[in-house]
């Protein structure tokens, strides 16, 4: 490994964008090859199975592609396939995941807390937070919710409306929630929604902290590239922002999650499945 190879960050769709926008702020050296796979999203109501075999391929096409690290920037690929992508990766490329940044910050922070997780079907099934926030042993009251309407309804572009404040509300109204002190946002869309989120608690009159994992997951790569010399000291060439599928609506939504619209190539489906 190199520090002028590119950091690889995939995700199902778009949604991961987030995080390549986090790790470019704070990384503005570094370029990236954004992989969004499209054609089979979303990851959120598939099978294990399905997730894995997809994240190892991808993993496959950014390991090619001469990636230094690999950052599975979606909560359902990291709760099915990150220690299997792991297992692949082995000594070739460094592999993060959006949802251990978090668990670390609850053992320094958690403890006596109850926490609240919304996210995808598969990410709440997996029961991947709850194992780990067990095994913190940090006295954590942990409570998880689907909330699978966020994901379109973002990807609609309608999260500044009335009608999207009361889907906030309806799922964020969920009794499990209650008297919670912190609420993990446990998928990469959700990142885009974190004002509307706040504002629902504080119009409830209630103190909740909203974790959003995009920041912290950047801290985190930053960090072990510099500890192990591998971060870009000077400008790298240009990003690439790769997709399993092309439309051109896709594109469009990219400047909801990146900030500003980017050009997303198709790469042919045969170069990676
Ligand atoms: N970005 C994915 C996540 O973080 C959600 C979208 C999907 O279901 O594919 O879980």
């Amino acid at each position: 490994m190199n520090s002028n190879q590119p950091i690889g960050i995939f995700d199902s769709g778009v949604g991961g964008l987030t995080v390549a926008k986090a790790v470019k702020k704070i990384l503005p050296n570094e370029s990236i090859i954004y992989f969004g796979d499209t054609a089979h999203l979303p990851y959120g109501d598939k099978s294990v199975a399905a997730i894995q075999a997809y994240s190892v391929r991808i993993a496959a096409y950014l390991l090619n592609r001469g990636c230094k690290v690999i950052l599975i920037a979606c909560n359902s690929a990291s709760s099915a396939a990150y220690d299997l992508v792991r297992a692949f990766v082995g000594k070739k490329a460094m592999v993060f995941d959006v949802i251990n940044p978090t668990i670390d910050d609850l053992r320094e922070n958690g403890s006596g807390r109850k926490i609240g997780l919304i996210g995808t079907q598969q990410t709440v099934n997996s029961g991947v937070y709850a194992k780990k926030i067990k095994r913190l042993n940090r006295n954590i009251n942990f409570v998880a919710l689907a909330t699978p309407l966020l994901v379109p309804m973002i990807e609609e572009g309608i999260f500044e409306e009335q009608i999207s404040m009361d889907i906030i509300k309806k799922y964020l109204s969920d009794k499990s929630l209650d008297h919670i002190n912190a609420l993990i946002l446990g998928c990469t869309h959700y990142p885009i929604i974190k004002k509307q989120i706040g504002s629902y608690f504080s119009g409830a009159g209630k103190e909740v902290e909203v974790i959003d994992a995009a920041e912290k997951v950047a801290k985190t790569l930053k960090s072990h590239l510099e500890h192990h010399l591998l971060h870009a000291k000077v400008k790298c060439k240009g990003d690439e922002f790769k997709v399993s599928d092309y439309t051109a609506s896709f594109e469009k939504i990219t400047r909801i999650f990146f900030g500003e619209e980017v050009n997303l190539e198709r790469v042919s489906i045969g170069e990676v499945f």
